[in-house]
């Protein structure tokens, strides 16, 4: 049987529960593709499922691959897989409840690749499926539009550095927050109003806006309904919020789980090519450093995205 290395969950734990391993390589069945994995891109997901945090909601038979982020080139293709080739550049976020992308191959189902941007090598490209999704359709779900007022939370992180570009490109006006050091880079994302967080409360300097995208949770949400004006709306991507405390503020909301989403995937590809979209890597480790990746990403202050290279 064919093997490959993986980074793989044997157990919960701290970072030290993860093992650099040979295991057995996976084979495409029926709309599946096979795909030989250049790099992975690390997500808050990853350890939070490391540590035990979503077990209940993600029951895994372990050990379990860790990783729905990834770039790379199809090896083969499954029975009936039509319009996918070996050779092609794909980039997705798989299903998180199958095998991840810390590994030097994973097999997706097929409507959830997309030609990586021609635009980025691999390592780039994978920073964008798993956050790049998760913005593109928290702003659906908030229903975004021109001339609207959305503030983003966490806005020079993984999901945020995403959302704030996408916004614009929507003809959005965009206030952001993050710490101070992280002010001028917000402002070269595009974000019209950064708010410090370390210096100013933002429900004191943001008023009346259309959308709110929350992703902190607990008082940054609590304190985000008085920033929404009449019938806005606050879509969380960290569970929906009370639907009480909604109502009370004359306001709606909702809560996003990312879908992998091929053809979304390769909206995005094209705005990256055209050179709309940018990636903004903090960090690149080697995949067997996966530990130290995601130790760095729970400190909850990565800028931009961190990304295992594979390859
Ligand atoms: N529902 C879904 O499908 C889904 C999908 C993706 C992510 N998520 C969740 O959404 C959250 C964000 O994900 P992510 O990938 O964007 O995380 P991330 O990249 O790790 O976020 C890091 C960013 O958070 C900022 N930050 C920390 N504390 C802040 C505060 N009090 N106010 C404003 N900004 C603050 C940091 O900026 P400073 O360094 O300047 O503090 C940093 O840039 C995570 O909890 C993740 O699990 C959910």
């Amino acid at each position: 049987m064919p093997t490959m290395k993986a980074v793989r969950l044997h157990g919960y734990g701290g970072p030290e529960v993860l093992r650099y391993e040979e295991c057995p390589r996976p084979e495409p069945g029926a709309g599946e593709v096979l795909v030989r994995v250049h790099a992975a891109g690390v997500n808050p997901v990853d350890w939070k499922i490391r540590a035990g945090y979503l077990k209940g909601y993600l029951d895994y038979a372990l050990p379990v691959i860790l990783g729905w982020d990834f770039s790379g080139v199809v090896e083969s293709v499954g029975p009936g897989v039509v319009g996918w080739k070996a050779g092609d550049e794909v980039y997705s976020r798989p299903d998180i409840s199958r095998d991840g992308a810390y590994a030097e191959y994973i097999v997706v189902r097929a409507p959830e690749i997309a030609l990586k941007p021609k635009s980025l090598d691999h390592v780039h490209a994978a920073a964008i499926p798993l956050a790049g999704l998760t913005a593109w359709q928290a702003l659906e779900a908030g229903g975004l539009t021109a001339g609207q007022k959305v503030l983003i939370h966490a806005a020079a992180g993984g999901v945020g550095s995403f959302a704030v570009q996408f916004a614009k490109l929507k003809g959005a006006r965009v206030a952001g927050t993050a710490s101070g050091r992280n002010q001028a880079f917000l402002k070269e994302l595009g974000v019209d109003e950064p708010i410090n967080y370390e210096t100013t409360r933002f429900e004191d300097v943001v008023k009346d806006a259309d959308m709110v995208l929350d992703a902190l949770a607990g008082e940054v949400r609590t304190r985000s309904w008085k920033t929404l004006k009449k019938g806005g709306i606050l879509v969380s991507i960290l569970g929906p919020a009370p639907e009480e405390e909604a109502k009370a503020h004359g306001v709606r909301q909702t809560g996003v789980m990312v879908q992998g989403n091929g053809a979304q995937l390769a909206e995005i590809a094209k705005l990256v090519d055209a050179g709309k979209v940018k990636v903004i890597l903090d960090a690149v480790l080697p995949l067997a450093e996966a530990a130290k990746a995601q130790e760095m990403n729970a400190t909850g202050h990565t800028r931009g995205k961190i990304v295992l290279r594979v390859i």
